[in-house]
């Protein structure tokens, strides 16, 4: 039993925040932030003190500083990104993570945090139907999970042409070609940069309606050069929701000796559905995979996965090695060794309470209900006069032009402000294939049908005043 060390505890700041977080879940907030910049550079950017405050005054001036500009992921009528919700007992247990303080750096520095991620590894590898050996960097998001695996795929497949690029870098090696379609989310453009790869060595192959590349492009793109290869491949586009055939390109990797990562950011949770895995055939036979938890699995932010099927490999990209970082035989595995970072925050622990909460029925019923409402909006919207569903709806997206191309821009964003100027809902535009889309994503941790229905109900009831002014 730990001793109590009260005459130190300012239990006052957490009691504070811990009822302060209660009541906001508890309360219906604006949808939208309502401050301006200029009104919230106002309240936070206060000059330096030179003595600091009591916990409790500095808790009541951040949560008044910060809620005129929060905006409302929480809310089940959030459709404006691909967001999630903060599933509050990850929030619970991210509280707690911070309160035990643990470096999750290597296995010594938090026996219990590498553990806790050894846990969530098996079960994240069982819940995507992934290869069981694969390893699973526990990172802040899908862009580090990109970069992660990317980085495994630039190792290996040099490897494979004998060049050691832990000895050389890139000074000296041969060119390694990559392939994804040139709608593939900007993220992982932006990784295959940190790289080291250009537009030179980046082919970016034309896509389709759903932004999704083809696989004749690939075949006859990825057969026209030698060398190292890598294909990036999509399983949930950023607006469509699209997936690419991935058992064919899986076929076109193995073909060419390529490397092929997925790009999973949210999509590769429709394999922990029996409805929608059929989608994602193929996944399984990929390198590596790059997957949010803050998406649609609604960890609190700053949570994704990166999976590489060959763990000597991943750990090759990542492991960092120093004197004073000593590991026994008899330890867990480092959780750094499969990360960009060391010093690092014990990411395992909310996932394990999420998904320990969720259980495998409760993560597929998330994704169904998502899915399903979705479904209904589109069916709903598509008999609205005027407007026309510009994406294949399988998933949680939807993508919404108008008829009426000479005014789309127009009356596009005009539908998104009246929407949002009801406070009941928040959705938001996108430029996308040279139109101007409405693009709704159903992934906030509450929505339902019935969220769907008031939806539909304010875009029949708006859509016909587009002309009118507000
Ligand atoms: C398909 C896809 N890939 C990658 C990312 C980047 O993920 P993150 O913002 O978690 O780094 C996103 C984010 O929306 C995404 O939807």
């Amino acid at each position: 039993m730990a001793q109590a060390l009260a005459h130190l505890i300012p239990a006052d700041v957490l009691i504070r925040a811990a009822t302060y977080a209660r009541d906001y879940r508890n309360e219906i907030h604006p949808i939208s932030a309502s401050a301006s910049a200029t009104a919230l550079r106002e309240r936070f950017c206060l000059p330096l003190a030179d003595d600091g405050y009591p916990g409790a005054r500095v808790i009541d001036e951040l949560i008044a500083a910060a809620e005129p500009g929060l905006v409302g992921n929480t809310d089940p009528n959030f459709y404006a990104w691909v967001m999630g919700g903060s599933n509050l007992v990850g929030v619970a247990a991210d509280w707690i993570t911070a309160a035990w303080g643990q470096n999750a750096a290597i296995y010594q520095s938090s026996p219990a945090a590498a553990i806790a991620e050894e846990a969530v590894e098996a079960w994240l590898l069982e819940l995507l139907d992934l290869p069981r050996d694969s390893s699973v960097g526990f990172v802040s998001g899908a862009t580090t999970a990109a970069f992660v695996g990317l980085a495994a795929a630039r190792g290996e497949v040099l490897r494979r042409c004998g060049h050691d690029f832990a000895a050389l870098g890139l000074q000296g090696a041969p060119v390694v070609h990559i392939f994804l379609s040139d709608d593939a989310h900007v993220t992982n453009f932006m990784a295959l940069r940190q790289l080291g790869f250009g537009d030179t060595n980046i082919h970016r192959l034309p896509s389709n309606d759903d932004g999704l590349m083809r696989p004749e492009d690939l075949a006859d793109a990825v057969a026209r050069y030698e060398g190292p290869k890598i294909i990036v491949a999509q399983a949930g586009h950023i607006n469509s929701g699209g997936f690419e055939p991935l058992e064919r390109i899986a076929a076109i990797a193995r073909m060419h000796d390529a490397w092929m990562h997925v790009d999973g950011a949210f999509g590769l949770w429709a394999r922990a559905t029996e409805s929608k895995k059929g989608l994602t055939v193929g996944a399984e036979l990929a390198d590596s995979w790059s997957v949010d938890g803050h998406k649609w699995l609604q960890v609190p932010y700053g949570s994704g996965f990166a999976i590489v099927r060959n763990q000597n490999t991943h750990r090759g990209a990542m492991q960092k090695t120093a004197g004073y970082l000593n590991v026994d035989d008899e330890d867990g595995r480092n959780p750094s060794d499969y990360t960009p970072g060391l010093s690092r925050r014990a990411m395992g622990f909310a996932v394990w309470a999420v998904i320990r909460s969720l259980g495998r029925k409760g993560v597929a019923a998330l994704v169904d209900r998502h899915c399903d409402a979705a479904a209904y909006l589109a069916e709903r919207i598509i008999r609205v006069e005027g407007l026309s569903i510009l994406n294949k709806v399988e998933l949680n997206q939807i993508v919404i032009g108008c008829h009426d191309r000479k005014n789309e821009h127009r009356k596009i964003l005009g539908i998104a402000e009246r929407l949002n100027a009801q406070q009941s809902q928040f959705v938001k535009t996108a430029e996308w294939k040279g139109r101007t889309v409405l693009r709704l994503s159903v992934t906030s941790q509450d929505s339902d049908i019935s969220h769907a229905k008031h939806l539909a109900d304010m875009i029949e009831e708006l859509w016909p005043l587009i002309d009118a002014p507000i």
